[in-house]
């Protein structure tokens, strides 16, 4: 488990772009925190660290978006007016964590029950400008992937970021 502080939207953004540059075909990244946490924030630095160009904005009413452009698709969930696993199955939308890209799930909460082994997790709280991140990854079993940790440790050192 890696605990560390944002104090801007801009620092969040930063950290998201770095892990962004360190991500591999086939990472799931959860993400929970209450409204305005600053899901779609990290989300959107991600994207930039993948090379997407387009804005990223809240999927909440489409469920799912698709970004092109960068070095993987990446797809951005946000489950939030889900009830359940069931309703992400029932609309195939557990067929994009095969698609090859990067996954990432606003309110994942609500799917918990079947997100892939060594999926990422991102728990968000804070308030006014602080932001606390506490990071840790589902153990995948695979000794030879590149250990997550070991990823969002780098990510946060290279943001200028200390860990908690
Ligand atoms: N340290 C911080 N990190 C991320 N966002 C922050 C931070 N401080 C303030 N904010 C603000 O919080 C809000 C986060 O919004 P958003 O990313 O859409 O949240 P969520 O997707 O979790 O609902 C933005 O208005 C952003 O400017
Ligand atoms: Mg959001």
């Amino acid at each position: 488990m890696i605990k560390f502080k944002t104090t801007s939207a801009e620092m969040t953004e930063h950290f998201g772009e770095a892990l962004g540059r360190r991500l591999a075909a086939g990472d799931v990244i959860a993400l929970d925190g209450d409204l305005g946490a600053g899901k779609t924030c990290l989300t959107r630095g991600l994207a930039a660290g993948l090379g997407a160009t387009s804005f990223v904005s809240s999927p909440t009413f489409t469920i799912v978006n698709e970004y092109e452009g960068g070095r993987f698709m990446m797809f951005h969930f946000d489950t939030y007016r889900l009830e359940d696993e069931d309703d992400f199955i029932n609309a195939g939308l557990d067929e994009y964590f095969d698609r090859g890209g990067v996954c990432v799930i606003e309110w994942s909460e609500v799917i918990k029950g079947i997100l892939p082994k060594g999926t990422i997790h991102f728990r968000i709280t804070g308030t006014g400008d602080e932001r606390f991140f506490e990071a840790g990854q589902d153990d995948d079993g695979d000794d030879d992937r590149d250990s997550m940790s070991e990823r969002i440790a780098e990510a946060v050192r290279e943001a200028g970021i200390e860990t908690l």
